[in-house]
């Protein structure tokens, strides 16, 4: 139970008639000075319902109060501040994260309901963009952070795997592509061959015809065109799950945009039966006017349907599929009108799940204050960065630390760790910096930082020969308490970090946890034959719990 909790539990017994517990608990505040204890409450509610000042009833409330978590309860001012017995309190979390390990400041709100999460979702022949890779390790931290919320998270790769690109890939492919060339380097390559498509398409305009042509057998199922569309969709996906392997990331389904083709004519059907589909200059639209939104297109006047319609069809075979409790979609900013059109189909088909789903937007990144570009000969690949980022560490850790255990799995580990926490530390919606050298510190608000921590504190454990045992004794000097302080307030972290589906939260924490773990780490000789040895380490085993 957090301290404000049981703050609010010493109170309520003494006001009850006047505030609930609720109100109590939303009342409570956390004093800048460490002078003014640890928690406090503001009497003014109290006095203006009393009729008398608010200082008065602060002196009654702290003479009432009893409870042994607090080692002194005193009227300051309008406050009742509550100095919490370090002691104790230290004590019972060090023993509560050592028998909990992992499973600290796991929440049970979410139990028996689902989230399903679609993120990452490239597009196959068009390049994995840093767009994606934010998507990807946004959604795969929300994927966790939900997941320790007692939720089972689905995770969902929405492969962009459908649409005329696969027509111009065919023509490329086979006017000037190698299936061995294929094979070697799949992703560069079919960018390649549509670059090149492109280019030559400038000159000789009959190739996007051709291409049209090729599209169109595809979607008539032709088995030329099938084959060829199921081969690059393989080989592209060998290679996404190259990436994600390096990252650490596994997908529940790669169920993308093709899946939904043979529901394409009944999703129409279904919205016109529902007295919803208009037509508007020979295509048919779900008019959205009311909500001050552009028509929602649903198919065009040739009968292609669209990325819209497949997300209708998507949505609602998730809902049947794994009856959720939310739907998130962890896709970029400039995506936003595409989802508030989406949901509100979707409720005006009278689903009322829809109120479940939820956009989770991210804004760019930047290379010297400029968007990261993808277009034509600037295409910036995903596994180069990723690449570069573990030679750079490599290359860090030869110079400074040469005797390093195995130096390239730690390479990988820490390239890997910078790019993903340097996403994550940041608030999603702002646009982000990306600048390897940076990311890579090992001082400074980094991964690095963080692992470098995590491992300092594995090695004095080590070195101490640890093994949990309970722990009698609890710790009260300052160093000691900022830390323990951070520790208590982990579970409220994840609680905040799943309410604003904001990473950086958590990321900000952990930043913050390190610091005041390094600073104990220089103050306190951990290492000391005396009667809170044990309270000590069991304190940097709980660091290394929570990192
Ligand atoms: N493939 C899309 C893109 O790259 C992202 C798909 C996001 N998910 C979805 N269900 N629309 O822009």
């Amino acid at each position: 139970m957090e301290y404000e909790t049981q703050y609010a539990e010493a109170i309520l017994p003494h006001v009850e008639h006047v505030l609930e517990m609720e109100e109590i608990q939303a009342l409570i505040e956390h004093p800048k000075h460490d002078g003014q204890g640890d928690l406090a409450f503001p009497c003014f509610v109290l006095a203006r319902h009393f009729r008398t000042s608010p200082k008065e009833i602060a002196e009654c409330l702290a003479d009432s109060i009893h409870s042994p978590l607090f080692e002194q309860v005193v009227a300051d001012g309008p406050y009742v501040n509550g100095f919490l017995n370090k002691a104790a309190v230290s004590g019972q979390l060090l023993q509560r994260i050592q028998q909990e390990k992992s499973h600290y400041g796991t929440q049970t709100w979410g139990e028996g309901k689902t989230i399903t999460l679609d993120f990452s979702s490239p597009n196959i022949a068009k390049p994995f963009s840093m767009g994606h890779l934010r998507s990807t390790v946004i959604g795969n931290a929300m994927a966790n952070i939900v997941e320790k919320c007692g939720y089972t998270p689905v995770k969902i790769n929405h492969v962009g795997d459908w649409g005329t690109q696969f027509g111009k890939l065919m023509v490329a492919y086979m006017r000037w592509g190698s299936e061995e060339q294929v094979q070697r380097n799949t992703i560069k390559k079919l960018l390649d061959l549509y670059v090149l498509f492109h280019e030559k398409a400038e000159a000789e305009p009959h190739l996007e015809e051709e291409a049209r042509q090729w599209f169109r057998k595809l979607e008539q199922g032709e088995e030329e065109a099938a084959r060829l569309w199921r081969w690059f969709r393989y080989e592209s996906l060998q290679e996404f799950s190259k990436i994600y392997d390096l990252l650490g990331i596994a997908f529940d389904t790669y169920q993308g945009e093709a899946f939904y083709n043979d529901q394409m004519k009944g999703m129409a059907q279904l919205i016109q039966e529902k007295g919803l589909l208009e037509t508007s200059e020979g295509a048919e639209v779900v008019d959205l006017s009311e909500h001050q939104l552009p028509a929602c297109l649903i198919r065009k006047s040739d009968g292609a349907t669209l990325y819209a319609t497949r997300d209708l069809a998507a949505a609602i075979y998730r809902h049947q599929q794994y009856g959720f409790d939310q739907s998130y979609y962890i896709v970029g900013d400039e995506q936003r009108l595409h989802f508030q059109q989406l949901f509100l189909v979707l409720e005006k088909m009278g689903y009322d799940w829809a109120k479940g789903m939820v956009h989770i937007p991210f804004g760019f990144i930047l290379q010297n204050g400029k968007k990261m570009s993808t277009r034509k000969g600037k295409v910036i690949l995903l596994e180069e960065v990723i690449q570069e980022a573990i030679d750079l560490a490599q290359r860090s850790i030869e110079e400074k630390n040469p005797e390093l255990g195995p130096k390239e799995e730690t390479a990988r580990m820490v390239g890997v760790g910078a790019i993903i926490f340097h996403d994550l530390k940041h608030e999603r919606q702002h646009n982000i910096e990306f600048q390897l050298e940076n990311m890579l510190r090992f001082e400074g608000t980094t991964g690095p930082y963080i692992q470098y921590t995590h491992a300092r504190a594995c090695s004095i454990l080590r070195k101490a020969g640890y093994q949990p045992s309970s722990v009698e004794q609890g710790l009260t000097d300052a160093p000691s308490w900022n830390v323990i302080k951070k520790l208590a307030a982990f579970p409220s972290v994840i609680e905040r970090s799943y309410h604003q589906s904001e990473p950086s939260v958590l990321a900000k924490y952990l930043i913050h946890l390190s610091q005041s773990f390094n600073k104990y780490y220089g103050q306190v000789r951990i290492q000391t034959e005396d009667e809170e040895l044990t309270a000590r380490l069991a304190l940097v085993h709980a660091v290394a719990i929570v990192l």
